[in-house]
């Protein structure tokens, strides 16, 4: 029993200091979009154009899950750094049989977005900028962007929905190119 409790406890400290670690190193933990903003962040993208939709740090699967539950004929992807958040979404995804949603565990500022038809995301102010300095670079055709309470720099969104949650906290949309100035 007590070999079991020291393993147990060995592998919530290392699942732990791996949080802590990849918090440290991308600027954000793997906290997940509300309801709400889950919500939000759905009806912002309920009528994709071809191409897959992409969730830019998919944490613990939520948002990305509720995407290919919602658009089962859409391939979805999801990136992710953190390998314990990666490996819950990755057996969330096995358990739910989504056969649509692919979940990789990699870097999104090195992916290649030029298929893509929407991207979201649930970041940090440093991120928007990384991410904004990569489209600029990298994509050259119109898609859209549905941003959790962080706003691209640079980029007049295209509407921006208020959360009734204690923070009102905003979703914005953009249509990227056609309101971005370079
Ligand atoms: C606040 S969580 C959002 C999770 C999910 N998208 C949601 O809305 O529930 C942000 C996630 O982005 C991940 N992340 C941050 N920068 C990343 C990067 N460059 N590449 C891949 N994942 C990243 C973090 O590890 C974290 O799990």
């Amino acid at each position: 029993m007590l070999v079991l409790e020291l393993l147990l406890l060995i592998f919530v400290l290392v699942v732990g200091l791996s949080i802590v670690w990849s918090t440290l190193q991308t600027g954000i933990s793997p906290m997940m979009s509300s309801g709400k903003a889950c919500r939000a962040m759905l009806a912002a993208g309920n009528n994709p154009v071809d191409g897959p939709l992409v969730d830019l740090g998919c944490g613990w699967g939520t948002l990305v899950i509720a995407l290919a539950r919602e658009h089962p004929r859409h391939q979805v992807i999801g990136y992710e750094l953190s390998w314990f958040p990666w490996l819950v979404s990755l057996i969330r995804k096995y358990s739910l049989r989504l056969d649509n949603l692919t979940i990789y565990r990699k870097d999104f500022t090195k992916a290649d977005f030029s298929k893509a038809s929407i991207l979201f995301c649930y970041l940090f102010p440093e991120g928007m900028v990384a991410l904004h300095e990569k489209l600029q670079r990298e994509l050259f055709q119109d898609i859209l962007i549905v941003s959790n309470t962080f706003a691209l720099p640079s980029c007049q969104p295209i509407t921006v929905t208020r959360l009734n949650d204690v923070y009102h906290t905003p979703v914005y949309v953009y249509e990227w190119r056609s309101t971005c100035s370079w």
